[in-house]
């Protein structure tokens, strides 16, 4: 396994997810293959809810954002205009005597040194990197290597073929934004949503699944309206609190707003399935890191075993999730590489345009074409002329006048496989127990939130050679099985069941004892429910068991 035998707390918990069934290596039996990983039966179960409580939060139950579902390989112009075929690399390099590659950036990282570029743009190492498995100074210096995989679509395998496994799941998004506007009835502000599959041909993968080669995405592209817009409709765009969450979503709000309102929801999500806000961290772009287009970004962090620790000793996390404020560069990109409009009308704009005064206008006019004539630039093809370039930002500026503009998108990029792997450091917890005779034992508990826990409830008839107890055990299974994820066990002593229960990260139990058949009529037809956390036990009716369950699973 890629892992760094150094860091004991991952170890055990490659270990335990391994015992367990949570994760596995791909192809284990042939050797592995690095950077790939399969999720067993309660790793994939934990997937399913992580993803379905996204789907959820993220779509069905909010009226502004539409779903997709788009395929993996995508015509490669996608990849060009998004930039991913010209830049999306990485700094590899070399060692000459024990031939192990590495990514440059990571190298430099991991002996506190800095890499830096030279006056051409390329990548150069500090003086004194060494390799880090033979201590060698000889290395070459770093080339970029596209993370891209590439495959041939059809049976000829020449340039013309060639095709790309998607990158990130965003760029369908983009490519998709005028289908779903037209076909789901939105305007903007809005957001489109995608989970799916993405491909990197990581250099390096490390820190188990955390960077991965495959790995699943969880997108949202929120589309909203350019800044000068609002102003023009609302006469300024909205001031917010200099901290926390800004509220219910406001007509006058501006990008800063909604990046700050997706950066406290994604928070929120977070902390309602588990995760803290000690266990997360956060991490503000600073100018020199933000793409060029961007205008901000926040990264919300987690602290994994393997995070490292600062200056000062505090950890500060690895990335979870990135919320960026991304301009209107990706609709412009499609719009000039496929020569379709990718702009929208909104007469609430052209309305309230011509009530401007034009003083106003101008000014508002003049922002929005130095934006537009700023992205020409920098986005410039070869051959593209200066006149060229401000012909068309004067073209976007007065469609601005008519009510027209490219939207301006805030991503929330979340890594699924990044997250389980959070959930699972999250809840790993041991305790050593010692028995009246003194005999310790270590005993491991996956305290999972019971939104994202594997399975819901475990359903134990006391003793398995009792057909009357088993039986009704099978009934309650049957009860709960439409509406749960349900583990009967019958086999071994109640105390082995239910430790086996808690290693799963199933937060309840319910025991089917005599009393249930009606040895005491009081307490017929009831179960006891034991809690994983403190191990509290309480006596329920079967006929509330499911809602009970439902909506502390939910
Ligand atoms: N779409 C952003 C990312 O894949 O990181």
């Amino acid at each position: 396994m890629a892992e760094p035998k150094e860091n004991l707390q991952m170890e055990k918990i490659v270990s335990l997810c391994k015992r367990r069934g949570f994760i596995f290596q791909s192809s284990e039996i042939y050797g592995g293959i690095n950077g790939f990983w399969d999720y067993g039966p309660l790793g994939a179960e934990l997937k399913r809810n992580v993803k379905e409580l996204w789907w959820n939060s993220m779509t069905r139950e909010r009226e502004d954002v539409a779903g997709l579902e788009a395929t993996i390989i995508m015509s490669p112009a996608i990849w060009k205009a998004s930039g991913h075929v010209d830049t999306f690399s990485d700094p590899m390099c070399d060692c000459k005597k024990c031939k192990k590659r590495f990514r440059a950036d990571q190298l430099c990282e991991d002996q506190n040194l800095t890499l830096s570029r030279n006056p051409e743009g390329k990548f150069v190492l500090p003086v004194g990197t060494r390799c880090t498995g033979c201590g060698s100074v000889e290395l070459t210096e770093p080339r970029p290597f596209n993370l891209m995989f590439k495959t041939y679509v059809g049976p000829v395998e020449s340039e013309d073929n060639v095709a790309y496994l998607r990158p990130e799941t965003a760029q369908a998004i983009f490519a998709q934004f005028k289908n779903v506007l037209e076909t789901s009835r939105q305007k903007v502000p809005f957001g489109i949503g995608q989970i799916g599959k993405a491909f990197r041909n990581e250099v390096t993968p490390r820190n188990y699944t955390f960077r991965s080669r495959e790995f699943e995405q969880m997108e949202l592209e929120f589309f909203i309206k350019p800044d000068e817009a609002i102003e023009a409709i609302h006469g300024a765009v909205a001031t917010m609190p200099a901290t926390g969450h800004p509220g219910e979503p406001q007509p006058d709000w501006g990008w800063q707003a909604w990046h700050r309102y997706w950066v406290e929801e994604r928070v929120r999500f977070y902390e309602g399935i588990g995760l803290s806000r000690e266990t997360l961290g956060f991490h503000h772009q600073t100018p020199e890191e933000l793409a060029h287009y961007a205008r901000a970004c926040t990264d919300i962090l987690f602290k994994f075993p393997f995070s490292k620790k600062d200056d000062h000793g505090n950890v500060k996390g690895d990335e979870l999730e990135g919320i960026a404020a991304r301009s209107d560069f990706d609709l412009s990109q499609h719009q000039r590489f496929s020569g379709k409009p990718m702009g929208v009308f909104d007469d609430e704009l052209r309305a309230a345009w011509g009530k401007l005064s034009p003083e106003k206008q101008a000014d508002l006019w003049k922002r929005y074409y130095d934006n537009r004539k700023n992205y020409l630039t920098k986005s410039a093809r070869p051959g593209e002329t200066a006149e060229q370039i401000q012909k068309q930002a004067t073209e976007d500026a007065n469609g601005l006048a008519k009510g027209q503009y490219i939207p301006h998108v805030i991503e929330p990029s979340a890594g699924v496989d990044r997250l389980i792997l959070a959930l699972i450091a999250n809840a790993y917890s041991e305790t050593v127990k010692t028995d009246a005779k003194g005999k310790s034992e270590t005993v491991f508990v996956m305290k999972f939130h019971p939104r994202v826990a594997p399975i819901k409830v475990g359903v134990l008839p006391l003793l398995k050679n009792k057909p009357e107890l088993v039986n009704k055990a099978l009934a309650v299974r049957d009860l709960l099985r439409p509406w749960m994820n349900v583990f009967y066990d019958d086999s071994g002593s109640i105390g082995k069941r239910y430790a086996r229960q808690d290693e799963a990260g199933t937060p309840f139990c319910v025991t089917i004892d005599f009393d249930t058949l009606g040895e005491n009529p009081e307490l017929l037809d009831t179960v006891t429910l034991r809690h994983r956390d403190d191990g509290r036990q309480e006596r329920l009716k079967i006929s509330e068991l499911r809602d009970w369950l439902f909506t502390r699973t939910r």
